[in-house]
């Protein structure tokens, strides 16, 4: 196992006890009408014009220290959660997911965990609450990502 491989696994578990120690993920309302998913696609663009925009702002020794940017990082979760709501999409969905990975491989192909996973943790409950969606977000990537590495070896 590669030291890439083991920390998406690390990821994932550790979104794991997230989810079962607080309890807190969300049940996605029922949208009415049918996903469109043509106007997805730009509306999640636009979310990631934004990120790109902000990270572009960081200087890229710092883009694996998560310190630096987790408001972005949330921000562009929080936007792209609101368009699909906006569109009649679930969230988190396949669309969203694979443009995530897109980002991801952009902004963090080179970091590691232990890169990315501060050292200091903040006696903020505040950055601590936007933490968990955070790392929810990621582990759910990090398992998509980790499926399909398996399904290729596989297959
Ligand atoms: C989806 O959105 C696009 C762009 O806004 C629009 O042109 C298209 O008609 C929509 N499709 C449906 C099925 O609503
Ligand atoms: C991340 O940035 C913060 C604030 O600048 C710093 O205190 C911390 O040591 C950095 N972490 C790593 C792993 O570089
Ligand atoms: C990752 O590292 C490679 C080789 O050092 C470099 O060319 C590339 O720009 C880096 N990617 C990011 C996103 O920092």
């Amino acid at each position: 196992m590669d030291t890439n491989e083991f920390a998406v696994l690390k990821l994932f578990v550790v979104g794991i006890l997230a989810t079962d120690s607080f309890n807190i993920e969300p049940t996605p309302p029922r949208p009415r009408k049918a996903c469109n998913e043509s106007r997805l696609q730009w509306e999640v663009e636009v979310c990631g014009e934004e990120f790109k925009r902000d990270m572009g702002q960081i200087d890229p020794q710092y883009w694996c220290n998560l310190t630096h940017f987790i408001s972005e990082y949330h921000i562009f979760t929080l936007c792209t959660e609101a368009k699909s709501l906006v569109v009649h999409c679930y969230w988190p969905n396949p669309l969203v997911e694979s443009y995530i990975i897109r980002i991801h491989k952009h902004f963090f192909s080179n970091c590691t965990i232990e890169q990315v996973v501060w050292v200091d943790p903040p006696d903020d409950t505040l950055t601590i609450l936007i933490l968990i969606p955070v790392f929810l977000t990621l582990a759910m990537i990090a398992l998509v990502v980790w499926c399909s590495k398996r399904s290729d070896i596989l297959a």
